[in-house]
């Protein structure tokens, strides 16, 4: 689907080639930071499992793969970025080494929560690689090991992220319209 097709959306931001060159590149990085390990990728459902599959393909240290599902709410007095885990991981992570692989950071406050609750269950070690990193709205400070894209502080979609669960199979990420998300 190209823009012209989806009139919700303003522009480009990143082509699939510029995604598949830049996830080689993490890829790599990544290999040669777990040379001699087995890396478990815990990817964050829905929005990382385009990126996640795709960075897996080129990987070149052994792979294991995990998901979780979560799901944010606010509270009673509307305090965003509350967290729960909606469906958790098949097996247990203790003494593996781990690659929490998310969409998007953004206030980092899934993040946070999702490596608190994954560093009580005594992994040998964790990092966090993210296809898109949004650092100027951070709320919280969290690790970000590997990012692939620094964005600027507008909604996008695409490669995996949604619009009310729309979008997520483009290709390319692009930004929407002002008058809709972003
Ligand atoms: P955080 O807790 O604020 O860092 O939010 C992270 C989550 O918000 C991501 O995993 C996405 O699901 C969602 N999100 C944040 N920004 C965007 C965006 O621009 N497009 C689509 N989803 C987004």
């Amino acid at each position: 689907m190209s823009t012209a097709t989806v009139p919700e959306l303003e522009r480009v931001l990143f082509t699939e080639e510029q995604i598949d060159q830049r996830i080689r590149e993490v890829a790599a990085e990544i290999s040669r930071d777990y040379q001699g390990k087995v890396v478990k990728l815990v990817g964050v459902l829905k929005g990382s499992i385009f990126f996640l599959t795709a960075l897996a393909r080129h990987i070149e240290v052994p792979v294991k793969i995990d998901f979780l599902g979560i799901s944010s709410f606010s509270n009673k007095s509307g305090s965003p970025g509350l967290v729960r885990i909606a469906k958790d991981l098949d097996e247990g992570i203790e003494g593996e080494d781990i690659v929490l692989v998310e969409d998007i950071v953004d206030t980092g406050l899934t993040l946070r929560y999702l490596l608190q609750t994954l560093a009580s269950r005594a992994p040998n070690s964790i990092a966090v690689c993210t296809f898109l990193d949004r650092n100027s709205r951070r709320i919280v400070q969290v690790p970000v090991n590997y990012r692939c894209f620094e964005i600027p502080d507008r909604f996008v979609v695409g490669f995996g992220l949604d619009y009310n669960q729309l979008y997520r199979n483009l290709g390319y990420v692009a930004v929407m319209k002002v008058e809709k998300g972003g």
